[in-house]
């Protein structure tokens, strides 16, 4: 059994950023905020948290640079700045890619002489500044894992690197989802969900990171007639979507992801397809091949009939991949060799996973 070990402190709760000032202006004397360039300036979570440390007498500078899948190149460029300004402790605000991107930012100022090769160095020094994640969109659960995953430009490849790197601080708050786009929602409530199957169809899974997955899909599942179509999303949602989505980041923390999160990359890099869309694509395959009782257990915790149905409410919610056929069908054939090459993801799958199984699985959705 790997052990259960959850070392971030949660507070999710309205106005959890200015209530949790105190908590949030004690990991240190400066602080660099990394986010992306726009949200969080719309949904108010980069005031709230300028406004918590201000308030505390505490400095901060910002990094507003992050793109969507960060690049290695653009952590360094934040450690430039972070080194420049002094800062000692790094706040991500955003989704999956700021919030990935403030972790290995608080690796690389903490290891200053290091270059960007570190930070794929698998036999490194993991220890990072102290981090805080404020989290606005509802599918990394990056604000509890120790995961950042990062794309190296010059291999055009998407992957997590080695060193683990928990927050020290999450502050959840639904009411930042209220400005993010209905897509926006939609694909990272479906990453949430991948996250908790692929947590609970896993080698790694056990007792305690089952109890994250089943809470996870019941509280996803309270939510899912928005991703039907049968009602618009109202604050309960919100509250609901981001609490699914740290319980499912709780749940990977333990087991790790495992194939579609392993096909989904080269899709997202290739063809420019959200993350959540990516993995959610390739999940229906995944849980096709599971165990029957485990497949039935996952689909009507999370409140669909059938796979045929998780195929019809992912469709009604994410839409389809804008891709031909023939460029999709490459894609993923690319997908399947990188992952071929990956033996650590398809270890943690709890059914024999041969080529032909991995092709099925893959080409689950062009077959159908
Ligand atoms: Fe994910």
């Amino acid at each position: 059994m790997p052990g259960f070990y959850m070392p971030v402190r949660v507070y999710e709760e309205n106005e959890a950023v200015s209530r949790h000032a105190a908590e949030l202006a004690a990991l240190g004397k400066k602080a660099l905020i990394v986010t992306g360039r726009n949200s969080a300036f719309i949904n108010g979570s980069f005031d709230d948290v300028t406004r918590a440390l201000e308030g505390q007498g505490t400095a901060w500078s910002v990094f507003r640079d992050v793109e969507e899948n960060p690049s290695t190149d653009t952590i360094m460029r934040a450690r430039d700045l972070g080194l420049e300004e002094g800062a000692d402790f790094v706040i991500g605000i955003g989704g999956g890619s700021p919030m990935d991107a403030a972790k290995a930012v608080a690796l690389m100022i903490r290891h200053r002489d290091r270059d960007i090769s570190y930070l794929y160095s698998p036999d490194g020094d993991s220890s990072a500044l102290p981090v805080a994640e404020i989290p606005t969109t509802c599918g990394t659960g990056s604000e509890v894992t120790a995961v950042s995953v990062l794309t190296d430009p010059v291999k055009e490849r998407k992957k997590s690197i080695p060193h683990e790197i928990f927050p020290k601080l999450a502050l959840i708050d639904g009411k930042y989802l209220r400005f993010a786009g209905k897509s926006v929602i939609a694909n990272t409530a479906f990453d949430a969900l991948t996250h908790l199957i692929e947590s609970y169809l896993n080698t790694k899974s056990d007792a305690y990171s089952r109890m994250c997955v089943d809470a996870g899909l019941a509280t996803w599942a309270l939510s899912q007639p928005v991703f039907r179509g049968e009602r618009e999303p109202d604050d309960s949602d919100f509250v609901h979507m981001m609490r699914a989505s740290a319980m499912a980041g709780m749940a990977i923390a333990h087991t790790a992801t495992t194939i579609p999160h392993g096909l989904s990359y080269t899709m997202t890099v290739k063809l420019g397809v959200p993350h959540g869309k990516a993995t959610a694509y390739f999940t229906a395959g995944y849980l096709a091949e599971a165990d029957e009782a485990d497949r039935n257990y996952l689909l009507e915790r999370a409140g669909f009939r059938d796979i045929g149905d998780y195929r019809a409410v992912y469709r009604a919610a994410c839409g389809e991949i804008d891709a031909d056929g023939a460029l999709l069908r490459e894609v993923i054939e690319a997908a399947v060799d990188e992952l071929v090459s990956s033996p650590q993801k398809l270890a943690l799958t709890p059914f024999k996973t041969d080529g032909d199984v991995l092709r099925r699985i893959a080409f689950f959705e062009t077959e159908a």
